[in-house]
């Protein structure tokens, strides 16, 4: 029977060992984390998503303090427009946050920056460029682009020097995407190295509607690896979406998949940005506790706990403080739905709105409590400590895990003293 580690994803002649940590904002995949995945021979992802607000949180900067000060005077107004980021404050925050990674890199795995384009920032392609641009500039492995591709996004880095020796990736969630976004970059003449196709059961957004469940992730694969070997094309696919197992990803790589993209184990990893109690929550977690709803103002269907304190939260859109949602128009769904709650309710004092949430600040405060779908098997991969709590794992415990086991077992850690 054969483990993940009979396998090998290859970038040209450079071998890796084929797992992924996912990108997992805000700054729940973090630094430590994506760093255990390159230590170990594979690819880490930070994200960039609120990166000015990792900055302050990482190197004391006051980016989201100076921001908020500098827009105080529209807090109580509906309209949003005029918020603007400062490119040079997102580039600054940027490059520190993958320059620091970097610095700390060891092994030979990679380290890979989340970029999701859905983050518009009230100025779409010049606050991507300056995302992708950056990063390249701070030394990044690769780029994967993420929840609400464009079909562009490569020519907005075209003349970057690291263009062509950094990795490009896309993650898609089926075969028509990969083949639009091909033929929208044939110009370029530059392919993406890499495709994940992410299914129905991961955590985060969904890129698929709320009939996400007559999908499946093995049958989108299948698709996607047929088709680059009728197009002749040498791009690994990396199958990502409720891949629980070692025994679940062999099943991707022996069908032709270069690797597979996981996140939702590592959520209750020592080295996971999630504050300990909320890791608890996805620990006891049982199926039905688990939703995809459309509470996302990106438009995407969004898997999280049913308890996700966001749900049903009514506070004040805070988009002078961040306001990465925000369409370029000063728009976003969580705006207008909170303005028409007010305007049901001009004197109430504390708000419930039902529609939509307010997902910068709840995914900023930990809030926003998204997961796979196989978060409810967590509880199985660790050991239940005396005072009820579960035990937390090493990144390095769950990435050997997959690489080593077989049978579909689970290795648990050692029981903590
Ligand atoms: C807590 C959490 C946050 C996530 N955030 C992002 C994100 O910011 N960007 C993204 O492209 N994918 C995100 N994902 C999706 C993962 O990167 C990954 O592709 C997917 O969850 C893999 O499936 P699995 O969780 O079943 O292993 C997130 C997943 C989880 C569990």
């Amino acid at each position: 029977m054969k483990r993940v580690d009979d396998f090998r994803l290859k970038f040209g002649n450079k071998e890796y060992v084929p797992i992924m940590i996912g990108g997992m904002g805000v700054d729940i995949s973090t630094a430590e984390l994506a760093l255990e995945a390159a230590r170990l021979g594979g690819i880490g992802h930070i994200s960039d998503a609120m990166v000015n607000d990792v900055s302050d949180r990482r190197f004391d900067t006051s980016f989201v303090k100076d921001k908020t000060k500098f827009y105080k005077h529209n807090i109580d107004n509906s309209d949003k427009s005029i918020i603007k980021f400062d490119l040079e404050v997102l580039a600054d925050a940027t490059r520190r946050h993958v320059a620091a990674t970097m610095q700390a890199k060891q092994g030979d795995g990679l380290i890979f920056v989340n970029c999701m384009e859905k983050l518009t920032m009230n100025g779409p392609r010049e606050t991507l460029q300056v995302r992708m641009a950056s990063a390249l500039d701070a030394g990044i492995d690769g780029i994967t682009l993420s929840a609400g591709l464009h079909l562009g996004s490569f020519g907005l880095i075209a003349d970057h020097p690291r263009f062509r020796d950094a990795k490009l990736g896309i993650i898609v969630s089926s075969v028509r995407a990969l083949q639009l976004f091909l033929r929208k970059n044939a110009r370029l003449n530059r392919l993406p190295d890499y495709v994940i196709v992410e299914g129905p059961l991961a955590g985060g957004h969904l890129g698929f509607g709320m009939d996400w469940a007559q999908y499946d992730l093995a049958t989108i694969c299948a698709e996607v690896v047929e088709y680059i070997k009728t197009e002749k094309l040498d791009i690994p696919v990396i199958a990502a979406g409720g891949i629980f197992t070692g025994t679940d990803a062999v099943k991707f790589l022996e069908m032709g998949c270069g690797g597979v993209q996981v996140a939702t184990r590592f959520t209750v990893a020592k080295e996971c940005g999630l504050p300990e109690k909320v890791q608890q929550e996805y620990f006891r977690a049982s199926e039905e506790d688990i939703v995809v709803n459309t509470l996302s103002p990106t438009g995407y269907p969004m898997r999280m706990l049913k308890s996700t304190p966001a749900i049903g939260a009514g506070i004040r859109p805070n988009c002078e403080a961040y306001g990465y949602l925000l369409d370029g128009n000063g728009g976003c769904a969580y705006i207008t739905a909170y303005n028409a709650e007010v305007a049901i309710h001009p004197d109430l004092k504390t708000l419930s709105v039902k529609e939509k949430t307010c997902l910068c600040t709840h995914m900023r405060n930990f809030n926003c409590w998204t997961c796979g779908h196989y978060t409810y098997r967590l509880k199985d991969t660790t050991h239940k400590l005396a005072d009820g709590r579960y035990q937390l794992l090493t990144a390095e415990h769950i990435f050997k895990d997959y690489q080593f086991s077989t049978d579909n077992q689970v290795a648990l850690p050692e029981m903590q003293e």
